[in-house]
């Protein structure tokens, strides 16, 4: 049997694939079938937050597993409530009530009916490089042509602003065909290269919602949980959303996705308006509160503040000797580095050295490392990242 090969036969041909048959992991670290180990500075595009089999998240698993995996939402569960508390103390102080689900996507086609359904209209504005998933109302709100244009007609009445459109964005709510009710945004936008909005930029979108009487989305599904350093992205220009969705790392590697809301907003959801028959399941909850309780007591944010200020400042060094890099941006264990070139033999070449780095697009290495990671490590990623692009250079000038 071999997986690389094998799972081919049954899957379709929809993911960007790289030949590495894992069988093992812990904490930033991943293990092949022929036991060669990797640093995982892709992180399961995000999902290994607290680190690979955190001892924490397995247990309550183990513990879990032998007590009650699922039970839905029309019953109550203790482990959920436990979830709940613990959520509820991490989550800015206006976002008291939760929808659960499965994924990103869904927490995003969630918060989409939501504030439809509290703001009675249809208009949403993203931002031009957003990306929010790719279920129809996720991807109405996902900007990248590739993704959208085998899929149309996609929701109506979704318009894309730049950064620098803030005056457009005055005219488009003004025009009442628009009927715009909601703004969305990763506070950092991850899929699209680790692009950091220019400063002031949230607190005005946080203005003109206030002005206009708009929900203001924040989509921290790969920015929150301590990944840049804060606990939310948006804490880094003191900005706060009416919505906020999660998913990928909050229940240290299980499924779950969460949009949270103001009550007021949530509130006017009816019974069987919304629904998911997984939502508030046990066992992801028992890995959430896990996942929780290893981001405060193991101090994962300040942590990936420290871990990150180390590994943005090795990469900022490498760009002074190595003229391919365009440029090195981000905070905390979201890191991009853009280069003059395409980067897909880096990516294989680093699998040949032992670490598995993530692309946004053709050109842009995208790091998002688990939390956990300790300064040998950072360190020894530096290096080897700077190895591979020594040997880019080298292929580039023969
Ligand atoms: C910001 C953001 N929103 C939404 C999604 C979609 O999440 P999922 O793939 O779990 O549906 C992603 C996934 O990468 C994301 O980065």
């Amino acid at each position: 049997m071999n997986s690389v090969v094998d799972e081919e036969h049954f899957v379709g041909n929809i993911y960007q694939r790289f030949p590495v048959n894992v069988v093992k992991g812990k904490g930033c670290s991943l293990w092949d079938t022929d036991g060669k180990e990797y640093i995982d500075c892709m992180g399961g595009y995000g999902v290994a937050l607290v680190g690979h089999c955190n001892d924490m998240v397995v247990n309550a698993i183990k513990k879990q597993a032998e007590q009650l995996i699922t039970c839905h939402m029309s019953l109550y569960n203790d482990s959920r409530l436990e979830f709940l508390n613990k959520i509820f103390t991490i989550v800015p102080k206006r976002l008291n009530r939760v929808f659960f689900s499965n994924s990103g996507t869904e927490s995003v086609e969630a918060a989409i009916k939501f504030s439809r359904k509290y703001t009675t209209k249809k208009g949403i504005i993203a931002l031009n490089g957003s990306y929010h998933g790719k279920t129809f109302g996720a991807l109405s709100v996902t900007y990248n042509e590739k993704y959208r244009k085998s899929f149309m007609p996609l929701l109506d009445g979704v318009d894309f602003i730049s950064y620098s459109d803030l005056e457009r964005l005055d005219d488009i709510i003004h025009n009442p065909n628009n009927n715009i009710g909601t703004i969305i945004v990763e506070p950092i936008q991850g899929e699209t290269g680790i692009i950091v909005p220019p400063e002031g930029f949230l607190k005005k979108i946080r203005n003109i919602c206030d002005k206009y009487s708009l929900v203001l989305i924040f989509d921290e599904i790969q920015s929150g949980l301590g990944r840049t350093g804060k606990m939310w992205a948006g804490q880094h220009w003191g900005v706060e959303p009416d919505i906020m969705c999660l998913a990928k790392g909050i229940a240290g590697g299980v499924p779950m996705g969460l949009t949270l809301a103001r009550s007021e907003i949530l509130d006017c959801i009816k019974v069987g308006e919304h629904s998911s028959t997984f939502a508030g399941n046990p066992l992801a909850c028992a890995a959430g509160s896990a996942t929780i309780d290893s981001l405060v007591d193991d101090n994962l944010v300040e942590n990936s503040k420290r871990m990150g200020l180390i590994f943005k400042e090795g990469l900022l060094r490498l760009k002074e000797t190595h003229k391919i890099i365009r440029d090195v941006r981000g905070f905390g264990m979201m890191l991009g580095m853009e280069m003059k070139f395409d980067i897909k033999d880096i990516l294989f070449d680093g699998i040949r050295n032992g670490i598995l780095l993530l692309y946004s697009g053709r050109n842009i290495l995208r790091l998002l490392p688990p939390l956990v990671m300790d300064e040998d490590i950072t360190k020894k990623s530096i290096n080897l990242i700077d190895n591979l692009i020594t040997s880019e250079e080298k292929r580039r000038t023969v």
